[in-house]
């Protein structure tokens, strides 16, 4: 629990699912030492969506680097029954859970399991679905993921009636609820979903798929900083 303590204002959100995975720990320390502070961990079941991902066994083997480096899990979980997750979540190290309103019925019992448990909790919702169901399932929330793609894969490109649809979110949330965007995020597309209210801007492909991780990364915080009033 915590997404206002450990998130600054605005946070980019390196997606591991992107990764290098013979040297995971590794990029994530780069990043780490980069400034970045939350991580996002992408969950797929082969059912909810058609790939399967990762899941608990690598989230046990990250979350004490992660965590000794004073970061964070947010794990995204695409996956059919989503509260059947939640505990090896925890148990492993996750510190938030974010979970699909098209594969939940019940989304504030799915949201008191999470704060029972000690997490975060998220909802998202996809193209398809409208953003005022989204809002009804987001109760007592922290964060309102807007995807920004169809969920399955990096590097897809990101689709622009998602502006739109994040800024009615921005409108219709309160203030202390955060508003993050997934997919086809990259030196392009951020200060746009910046500017249309997301202050969690997930980012996979243009983060990790090119020689410096770091220096990639630094970009994207680099164009959505403030500039200094004085
Ligand atoms: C895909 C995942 C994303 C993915 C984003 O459904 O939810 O987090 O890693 O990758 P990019 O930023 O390349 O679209
Ligand atoms: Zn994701």
């Amino acid at each position: 629990m915590g997404w206002n303590r450990w998130a600054r204002r605005v946070e980019v959100e390196p997606s591991l699912y992107a990764a290098d995975f013979s040297r995971l720990g590794e990029q994530l320390g780069e990043l780490a030492g980069a400034g970045a502070r939350v991580f996002h961990f992408d969950v797929g079941d082969g059912h909810f969506i058609p790939e399967i991902t990762i899941g608990p066994i690598v989230l046990a083997s990250i979350s004490p680097l992660v965590h000794g480096w004073g970061g964070v899990l947010d794990c995204h979980l695409m996956v059919s029954e989503p509260e059947r997750h939640f505990e090896a979540a925890a148990k492993t190290g996750g510190d938030s859970v974010t979970f699909h309103v098209e594969a939940c019925d019940d989304p504030p019992r799915a949201i008191a399991l999470a704060r029972k448990l000690g997490l975060g909790a998220g909802v998202v919702f996809n193209p398809g679905t409208s953003v005022e169901d989204a809002v009804r399932a987001s109760e007592g929330a922290d964060l309102v993921l807007c995807m920004s793609i169809h969920p399955g894969y990096s590097g897809q490109p990101f689709m622009p009636e998602a502006l739109d649809r994040i800024a009615r979110l921005r409108s219709l949330l309160p203030d202390e609820m955060r508003v993050q965007v997934d997919g086809g995020v990259h030196a392009e597309t951020i200060g746009p979903a910046r500017a249309a209210g997301a202050d969690l801007l997930v980012a996979g492909s243009a983060v990790f798929w090119n020689d410096a991780p770091a220096a990639a990364y630094r970009a994207l915080v680099g164009a959505v900083s403030e500039p200094v009033r004085g």
